[in-house]
């Protein structure tokens, strides 16, 4: 199964080792689907070492790139030509205050390969969803179960989980990006019944959260 503490990631950085690398298919769909409109700014949580931060930034993006692992803020700041337009820092998405992320609100907000790591995913996108700028994009980019094999279950999403994290948006894409889904979410729903500036979820939070972990491996 998938690492599920902070220090498993910063091991694996201190290593110097890395993920999956921003795929032909995934630059093609970023190019296509996430185009950027002048002045453009994103967010990309659980960035890792930054290869994706970076892309964007080549794309036109300003890009806040943040991640919880200490390890991965600094290897991607060494990777990182000081001009380029990225600021990373260390956040954790789930117990951080959106207040502290570097701007109040995003053109784009994007997980690659992280997602699946959110142990409360509801309250992280109900959360993220009210830092979008009207016209904002929320873009997942996911390992799905049906194509990793069973030990790594964890670090990918299943249909019923990617359905959970669609539901409550007007506009809903979903790609192929060499077995990673790249699915696109515009125009979230309004969520009836939830006070204003609420971000408690109004779904069974068992049926959408990561599974509990049990005997630890490698993360990916
Ligand atoms: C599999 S790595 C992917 C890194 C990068 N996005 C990539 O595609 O190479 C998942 C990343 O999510 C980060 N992460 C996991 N849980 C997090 C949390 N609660 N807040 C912020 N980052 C988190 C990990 O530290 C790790 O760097």
């Amino acid at each position: 199964m998938g690492y599920t503490t902070e220090d498993e990631w910063n091991a694996h950085y201190r290593d110097g080792r890395s993920f999956r690398p921003l795929g032909d298919a995934e630059r093609a769909l970023i190019e296509a689907h996430l185009p950027p409109s002048p002045g453009a700014l994103a967010l990309e949580v659980g960035c890792g070492t930054g290869e994706l931060a970076r892309h964007l930034v080549a794309t036109g993006y300003r890009v806040d790139a943040v991640d919880y692992a200490e390890a991965a803020i600094e290897a991607a700041r060494q990777q990182t030509d000081l001009a380029a337009a990225v600021t990373y820092a260390r956040f954790d998405i789930e117990t951080g205050e959106p207040a502290d992320l570097p701007h109040h609100a995003y053109d784009l907000i994007v997980f690659r390969q992280s997602f699946a790591f959110v142990r409360d995913r509801v309250r992280v996108v109900n959360r993220l969803r009210e830092r979008l700028r009207p016209g904002g994009t929320l873009c997942v980019i996911t390992p799905v179960v049906a194509n990793v094999p069973d030990h790594k279950r964890d670090i990918a999403l299943d249909d019923g989980e990617i359905g959970l994290l669609t539901a409550d948006w007007h506009h809903v894409a979903r790609f192929d990006a060499e077995g990673l889904a790249f699915i696109v979410l515009r125009d979230p729903r309004l969520l009836r019944g939830l006070p204003a500036g609420s971000d408690a979820g109004r779904k069974p939070l068992a049926a959408i959260s990561r599974r509990q972990p049990s005997d630890s491996d490698d993360g990916m």
